[in-house]
């Protein structure tokens, strides 16, 4: 199977939060998908950015935008993100009692829908609605906090996603979020993921851009010896 090239989306909760248009703008060109965290103080202790600034800032690049809502009640939040010009938008399946129905209400308001997995949420009652979605978003860490360490046990869910995904025939990006590095991102492309998110890696280089794309001409190497 020809396998589409990887997904890099460089993640802003690493950037500086004072200055997000230009930090954005530095990965223009390079990235594929701008990353945004959304984080409610609820889902996760942790409390990040909501629909006005991303509204601001989808207006202010020309990145598709790949937002990551780790917020309670997606269902009423959700679509909002999807009419304001996003281009993806993934709601966690630990906050949602009905992921297909809210991923209809995604892709109705002309977004990408995506379903994210937490550290400690098994796959396999998963795998089945898959059809209903466009991306399927793995944590490598614990939700909530940029900067964590890579846990790589948690590529065993990357590697059921991939089997069932190539199995049933699935045009579905399989994401990978939480410690991706020059470090780790080969052996998260060898389990069969094909979009990878980069918060401190990328913001945290001298010069984003090149960091973006060194952890690209990595993850192709991996997907060239599949
Ligand atoms: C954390 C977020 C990540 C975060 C990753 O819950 O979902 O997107 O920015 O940051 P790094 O790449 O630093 O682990
Ligand atoms: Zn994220």
């Amino acid at each position: 199977m020809n396998a589409p090239a990887p997904i890099v989306a460089p993640s802003i909760l690493a950037a500086d939060f004072a200055n997000l248009a230009d930090e954005a703008r530095a990965v223009e060109g390079a990235a594929d998908w701008l990353h945004v965290d959304v984080m409610d103080n609820h889902f996760v202790p942790n409390l990040t950015i909501g629909l006005p600034v991303v509204q601001s800032l989808i207006a202010a690049t020309s990145l598709p935008f790949d937002v990551h809502l780790m917020i309670e009640d997606p269902r009423r939040w959700a679509p909002g993100y999807a009419d304001a010009g996003a281009y993806n938008v993934t709601f966690h399946a630990e906050a949602s009692d009905n992921p297909v129905a809210l991923a209809r209400d995604l892709r109705a308001a002309g977004a990408k829908a995506g379903l994210a997995i937490d550290r400690d949420t098994p796959i396999e009652p998963y795998l089945e609605l898959l059809p209903s979605f466009d991306t399927l978003l793995i944590m490598t860490i614990k939700a909530g906090f940029g900067g964590q360490r890579f846990i790589p046990d948690l590529l065993d869910k990357v590697r059921a996603a991939r089997r069932h995904v190539d199995a049933g025939h699935l045009e579905l990006r399989i994401e990978v979020d939480g410690g991706i590095a020059a470090d780790t991102i080969e052996q998260a492309a060898d389990a069969g993921a094909d979009a990878f998110v980069a918060g401190t890696a990328v913001y945290g280089a001298d010069d984003p851009a090149e960091a973006v794309r060194r952890l690209r001409q990595l993850a192709e190497r991996a997907a060239a010896r599949a």
